[in-house]
Order: C-alpha cells, then sequence, then structure tokens
C-alpha cells in the first residue's frame, strides 16, 4: 500500500518506519529539513530501541523516503495519517493548530482519493473539523475519507508496541474508509475496533486518563503506606493480582509525567468543563499527582530539618522514565528544580537524557556527570529519580565509600531495603517501611501528634 506520514515525531518517525518494515511504500513529511537529513544519515532525533536500524532498512530497500513537501508527500498515497504534535494550550486544551494547518495543506495539493487518517492524540471533535477543512480546500471532484487512527505506543518501547498493538481503533464516517486503513493493520492479531470519530477519539484520551488514575492510586497509597508503615509493593502487587483490576501501571514512583499523560488528563478535563461537566475524580487524579514529587522533596528536608542550603545531592536520572531520552514534564526535574530552589546543589547523571536536560535546567547549580559514580563524591545523599534499570545494580560499597554521608533516596522504588539498610544505608523509598521513613515519621510534627493522640502509628 501507498502510505503518507506526515511528522517525524515519537509517532510520525516510528511510524513510518513499522509502516515501511511491514512492506508498504512509505513517504515520511516533515517540514524541518535539517531533521530529515539528520534522518536520512542514519542519525535518530529522538532515542527509541531499534528504530534506526528500521529506518536504514526502510531506506535501503527503497520503501521508505523523507521529504518537506507535503504536495511531493501525498501524490501517490492511499492511506495519509497526520502525526503532528497536539502541545497543552495555555487553557489546557489541545493545541490542534498543526493538525488544522497539515489538514489544510493536504486540501490544498490531494489530486484523487485518500483517506486522511489523524493518528495525533486529538479531542472531539477534531476529525470533524479536518472532514470541513478539507472540504473547503480541496479542488471539486476530488474525494477523500477522514478517519481516526489514534496510536497507543509508550516512548521507548515504541518500535515494538506498533508491532504489537493491544487493539487497533478506526473511527469514520465511512465503512468503506474504515476498512481500507484496516489494510494497513490487518496482518496483526490484535482485535480492529471500528467505530465513529467520538468514539475514537475517546478512547486515547479515556485509556490514558485511566492509566494515569491507576498510577495516582498507587501513589496515594504510597502516602500511606508511609505513615502507616506497610509495604506498597507488596499492597499493590497483590492488588494487581485480581485480573479485573490488572498489574500494570500500579508501581508508585514520583508521579506521571511525559509528553502524553499530563497534557491528555488536561485536555480531557478541559473538553468536560467547556461541557459544565464536573468530573472531580479526574480533578482528583490531577491535584494528587501535582504534590508527588513535593512529598518527596519534603521527605528530604525532613531528614535534613528544613536545612537544604549549602547541601549537595547526587542525582540519578533526569528523563521522565527509564528508556527514553525524553524530559518533558520529567519528574525528576521537577525535584531538581525544587533542590536548586531550596539552596542545594545537585549533580546528575541519566544515560540518555543529559542533552535534553541541559536545554531545559541549564547549569545553574547543576552539574552534569558521565557515569553514576561521578555524581556522588562528597555529596550528602544519593537521589534516585528514573528508572533506569541499571541503577538497580548500583555498586552499594562504592556508594557507600563516595558519599559523605550514606542516605538513599529512591523516589523509584528500585532498590531492594533490606539489602541497602544491611549495607550500612539510611533509606527512603515511595511507601516502603524504610529505616530512614521510620527516622522521619519521628520528626515529621503532624505525624507525631498523631501518634501521640493514641493512633498508635507505624510503632
Ligand atoms: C503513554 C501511554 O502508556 C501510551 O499507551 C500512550 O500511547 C502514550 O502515553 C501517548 O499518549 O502517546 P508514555 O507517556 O510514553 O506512554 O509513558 P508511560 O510508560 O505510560 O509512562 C508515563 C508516566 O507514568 C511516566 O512518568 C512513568 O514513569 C509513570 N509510571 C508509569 C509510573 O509512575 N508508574 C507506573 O506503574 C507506570
Amino acid at each position: 500500500m501507498n502510505i503518507c506520514v506526515i511528522g517525524t515525531g515519537y509517532v510520525g518517525l516510528v511510524g513510518s518506519a513499522v509502516f515501511a518494515g511491514w512492506g508498504n511504500q512509505v513517504v515520511g513529511v516533515d517540514v524541518d529539513q535539517a531533521k530529515l537529513d539528520m534522518i536520512q544519515a542514519g542519525v535518530m532525533p529522538i532515542y527509541e530501541p531499534g528504530l534506526p536500524e528500521l529506518v536504514a532498512q526502510g531506506i535501503r530497500r527503497g520503501n521508505l523516503r523523507f521529504t518537506n513537501s507535503t504536495a511531493e508527500g501525498i501524490k501517490d498515497a492511499e492511506v495519509i495519517f497526520i502525526c503532528v504534535g497536539t502541545p497543552q494550550g495555555a487553557a489546557g486544551n489541545a493545541d490542534l493548530s498543526s493538525v488544522l494547518q497539515v489538514a489544510r495543506q493536504i486540501g490544498q495539493s490531494l489530486d484523487h482519493y485518500a483517506v486522511v487518517v489523524t493518528k495525533s492524540t486529538v479531542p472531539v471533535g477534531t476529525n470533524q473539523r479536518v472532514k470541513e477543512i478539507l472540504q473547503e480546500t480541496t479542488q471539486q471532484g476530488v474525494l477523500f475519507d477522514v478517519a481516526s487512527c489514534p496510536e497507543f505506543l509508550a516512548q521507548g518501547t515504541s518500535v515494538y508496541d506498533m508491532d504489537h498493538p493491544s487493539r487497533t481503533v478506526i473511527g469514520s464516517d465511512s465503512p468503506e474508509a474504515i476498512e481500507l486503513v484496516a489494510e494497513v493493520f490487518k496482518h496483526l492479531p490484535a482485535a480492529i475496533i471500528r467505530c465513529g470519530f467520538a468514539e475514537a477519539e475517546l478512547i486515547k484520551y479515556a485509556s490514558n486518563a485511566l492509566l494515569a488514575t491507576k498510577i495516582t492510586f498507587a501513589d496515594s497509597m504510597a502516602s500511606l503506606c508511609d505513615l502507616v508503615g506497610a509495604d506498597v509493593v507488596l499492597v499493590m502487587d497483590a492488588v494487581g493480582k485480581d485480573p479485573r483490576i490488572g498489574a500494570m501501571f500500579l508501581r508508585a514512583g514520583l508521579g506521571w509525567g511525559g509528553s502524553c499523560f499530563p497534557k491528555d488528563v488536561e485536555a480531557l478535563a478541559y473538553l468536560a468543563s467547556q461541557l459544565s461537566l464536573p468530573l472531580p475524580q479526574l480533578d482528583g487524579t490531577r491535584n494528587t499527582n501535582r504534590r508527588v514529587h513535593k512529598r518527596f522533596v519534603h521527605k528530604i528536608s525532613l531528614y535534613f530539618d528544613g536545612k537544604l542550603d549549602g547541601k549537595t545531592f547526587a542525582v540519578l536520572g533526569l528523563a521522565f522514565k527509564a528508556g527514553t531520552d525524553d524530559t518533558r514534564e520529567s519528574p525528576a526535574k521537577k525535584v531538581i528544580m525544587r533542590l536548586r530552589g531550596a539552596g542545594a546543589r545537585v549533580r546528575a547523571y541519566d544515560p540518555k537524557a543529559t542533552e535534553k536536560a541541559i536545554l531545559d535546567l541549564g547549569t545553574t547549580s547543576l552539574e552534569y556527570c558521565d557515569n553514576p559514580y561521578e555524581t556522588m563524591a562528597g555529596a550528602d545523599a544519593l537521589v534516585i529519580l528514573t528508572d533506569w534499570p541499571e541503577f538497580k545494580g548500583l555498586d552499594l560499597s562504592r556508594v557507600n565509600s563516595l558519599l559523605k554521608n550514606p542516605v538513599i533516596f529512591d523516589g523509584r522504588n528500585m532498590l531492594d531495603p533490606e539489602t541497602v539498610e544491611r549495607e550500612g544505608f539510611i533509606y527512603f523509598a515511595m511507601g516502603r517501611p524504610t529505616n530512614g521513613q521510620r527516622i522521619i515519621n519521628g520528626k515529621d510534627t503532624t505525624y507525631v501528634a498523631k501518634l501521640t493522640n493514641g493512633a498508635g502509628l507505624n510503632k
């Protein structure tokens, strides 16, 4: 099949490469010629495992090419995927300017029947608007259809996810268009869900909002566990064994970040507010998530009796999660900004995200290191902020010999409490009954008040 993919971000570039890997003839379009030159030279603008090899394979086989011209990209396309960004607008809405602009460009150049498919995450009503724009801009006699086919890939596993989707959702007002788009995905075992525009648009937002809510629930239970002396890992593992709940996305940590959950949860809340529909449960998820990283810094502050000024922290992790170099809405950045705001210095290491973090965080009171141990010499504590698997394998005796104080704040529950404490550390995690947690529970005046009122917590 002849496919055009507009946009070379996470969804577009991975989509182009994967569609070509499936044997289609694919043209990727982006206005940024410098970015296209890099991609063609084998330098990926994003870190995604498997992506460079797949792009190189498509270019070598001759069924994947790139252009900065929409007209050229869509010339022979039967299906045109719009994969441009929908960042958060000022009011919490999704900013659709790129999507609508691309729709206009497609309309102005289209000279044959094609299905125009939005893969970008777009709110209810957008596909109808795309259709209207195409009606206004295409030459008379040129036929087209519009479909919505939201993408469910996660960063860091995007190539695998596109090859192994849990479902393919295709929404349109044209049954023929749905079947044409289904052709692209029909070799995959995943179910194809055929529906209208609004259902397809909402399935994506509802999925992300519910996943975010699961995480927030685990984070809330972690807060409770900190106070009652229970282990949130044990609790959520057992809760997740119920097939009605499911085991995934119940890991407590520093709250959800990234380029998707924050903007999508905001956009869903914005849609409801525009319709004057209260969604207090969703508001609870948003508000609770905003507090998780603050609670973590509060822990650090409690341990140091509120005196963070002049302290140095060895920080591991800058990316919003493991497997990516993306730092957008990264909880790690938020923690670092708070530590710096309180007068602390930070030395940080991330296996992939340093370059992007420098752009966002600069270098004031912040030094970037080339390996985890370089961050530690003479530091007042080690702080783990991203769940890179390599942090699980730290040489703890080396860590102990480098740090000024043997103190670890683990915002991602990466380490085994028993082992860390046996190695002589004071250890803090998220919702785990560690030696460090017991120390600060004794210092927290609100908590102490509850204890003396006879609640008897965490004794
Ligand atoms: C998310 C969804 O998982 C994808 O299905 C969706 O397609 C994508 O958004 C999107 O809309 O484009 P992504 O943002 O790449 O993917 O990352 P996730 O793996 O979902 O993680 C999001 C955040 O939640 C991260 O900050 C992560 O550390 C955090 N998280 C995740 C937890 O704190 N606990 C968990 O158990 C899982």
